[in-house]
């Protein structure tokens, strides 16, 4: 593998991979060669440093670390998630093929379909009215409280869909800060208010603090037997919901083969489901499974998961990218890049491979953005000119939800492809003193102002253009993403569906809060964490 890599680094600085805008001007039939689609989803990734000979030998990568069989394994069912000693199967959530999918000789098919059917039923009740508040109103807000992948999926999926939401209108509590559910709560009934607490394992500090607090809202407005109306559960620990006091029929499960961040296809989806429907529900998991056997079938240079997970590794392990940026064009993904820091940062930001030993090279990048335009007057000054290249992700809708404001999607659009056109092409020095000259500058400020109006251009940018933020495009653009943090795992040779790492601070706070309760002495803490502690405790109110 290594020697590959090496060639894929001696390659890009042999045929000048690099240099992008001289590739375009040397081709006019790049856009076509390295473009693809599935369906009227679009990725043009020809403004990347790529060429014939490096996708040659990322398609000899891809062979050499056996993706192909891995991807099967893990759509099979197989432990892949080997420190947890789990399967992997988000795609049997939207498996609307309904095959069987086995886990230890079990078809999880049935279980899927009775949960699935379970959710449409609970939440067209809340929709219609014939599920109401212990007083008989009807619910008109729905509060997940859940955190990670509990909360990012869902509050993320409604933001993006919402001229397709005309249920309750929805709420997302996740924070331990106090000030969250305060806030939420400040404009909420309880008696029109029902809370879904969404949690895996039904043991984060976070939810169920926050669920605590939500149920003596309900109790002290309502009394303690109002409490069973206002609450949902969603968990894979049925156990512990039984003991929060939540009635079972209000109970729905998932498995532990469903990873946080994978989980939206779940149960863990139900308010968004709440807000759009069943049906609705439906083509957000119709657009995951489109993108799933898409996945399985298509030849890799039609394969947008495949070509995305190489050229996140390529930018990373052989162009030294550290970091990427998404940035839709899409005000409602504006939870996007949030959404996806979870799905790529707790997948992929690993130190260790499945052997145990430290990663050669680097594992996952840095992922991060904001929506257009916002971005572009604040951060997209150090996309074009800093010192550092951060390869960026555009996603663009040609058509957006609001007819009669045709010309700002106009707008939006414009502003979307001058962007990728700025970075990729820049502006030389030559072409930076041709425009001072023909605004009339003297020479003595052509020659102090220009060396500031030089982009280098060359900076790498894929594309995605899609019909419209439909529930079934949102579904397909998800999966894409997941597909693409597995294949990068596989290359960075690492387990991408664990998260060890977020342990050590949950230990390290459970430890501290005694102390901050100024319960206990903080002895065995550093000075600077004993002098914070000390520092905080003198100014309690
Ligand atoms: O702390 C990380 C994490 O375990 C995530 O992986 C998960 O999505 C989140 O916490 C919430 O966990 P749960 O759904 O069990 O409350």
């Amino acid at each position: 593998m290594q020697a590959i890599i090496d060639k894929l680094s001696s390659t890009a600085t042999a045929t000048r991979a690099e240099d992008i805008r001289a590739a375009f001007a040397a081709d006019t039939n790049r856009f076509a060669r390295f473009s693809t689609s599935l369906d009227d989803l679009l990725m043009d990734y020809s403004k990347c440093a790529v060429n014939e000979e490096i996708l040659a030998l990322l398609e000899e990568l891809a062979t050499a670390t056996g993706i192909a069989e891995k991807r099967d394994a893990m759509f099979a069912g197989e432990t892949i998630n080997f420190t947890e000693g789990r399967a992997v199967l988000h795609t049997a959530l939207r498996n609307r093929a309904n095959t069987p999918v086995f886990v230890d000789g079990k078809d999880v098919m049935p279980d899927v379909n009775a949960v699935l059917d379970a959710m449409g039923r609970f939440a067209e009740d809340v929709r219609s009215g014939s599920i109401t508040g212990a007083t008989g109103k009807k619910i008109t807000d729905v509060v997940n409280i859940g955190i990670g992948g509990s909360d990012l999926g869902p509050a993320m999926a409604t933001m993006a869909l919402a001229p397709y939401h005309d249920g309750p209108r929805l709420h997302f509590v996740s924070n331990v800060d106090g000030a969250h559910i305060a806030d939420t709560l400040k404009n909420l009934a309880a008696e029109t208010t029902l809370f879904i607490v969404a949690s895996k394992t039904f043991t984060t500090i976070e939810t169920m603090t926050n669920a605590r607090t939500a149920r003596g809202f309900v109790a002290s407005a309502l009394g303690e037997e109002a409490v069973g109306h206002h609450f949902a559960a969603v968990s894979t620990a049925l156990d512990a919901v039984a003991a929060f006091g939540i009635p079972e029929d209000r109970v729905f499960g998932f498995w532990d083969w469903v990873g946080g961040r994978y989980s939206v296809w779940s149960a863990i989806g139900l308010s968004l489901m709440i807000a759009i429907g069943a049906e609705d529900f439906g083509h957000f998991l119709d657009g995951a499974h489109a993108m799933d056997n898409h996945f399985r079938a298509a030849p890799l240079r039609e394969n947008l998961p495949m070509l995305l997970g190489l050229i996140g590794f390529y930018h990373r392990n052989v162009l030294g990218h550290a970091s990427r940026a998404i940035l839709p064009y899409d005000q409602r993904l504006s939870r996007f890049a949030a959404y996806l820091q979870q799905l790529d940062m707790e997948s992929n930001g690993k130190s260790v491979t499945i052997d145990g030993k430290p990663v050669a090279g680097n594992s996952g990048p840095i992922v991060w953005g904001e929506p257009g335009t916002n971005g572009q007057h604040a951060f997209y000054q150090l996309l074009h000119q800093g010192t550092t290249v951060v390869p960026v992700e555009f996603m663009i809708a040609a058509n957006g939800f609001e007819p009669e404001l045709r010309h700002q999607h106009q707008l939006l659009i414009a502003n979307c492809l001058a962007q990728s056109e700025a970075l990729m092409k820049g502006r030389t020095l030559a072409e930076a003193k041709a425009q001072l000259e023909a605004k009339g500058a003297s020479e003595a400020d052509i020659e102090r102002l220009a060396p500031h109006r030089v982009f280098s251009g060359n900076r790498p940018s894929i594309t995605f253009i899609y019909d419209q933020l439909t529930p079934f495009a949102l579904g397909r653009l998800i999966a894409l993403y997941e597909h693409r943090v597995f294949v990068e795992g596989v290359l960075f040779r690492i387990n991408s569906f664990d998260q060890w790492g977020v342990e050590l601070g949950k230990e390290l706070a459970t430890a501290l809060l005694p102390v901050v309760e100024g319960k206990t002495a903080p002895s065995g803490h550093d000075s600077s964490t004993a002098g914070l502690v000390a520092s905080l405790l003198s100014r309690a109110g």
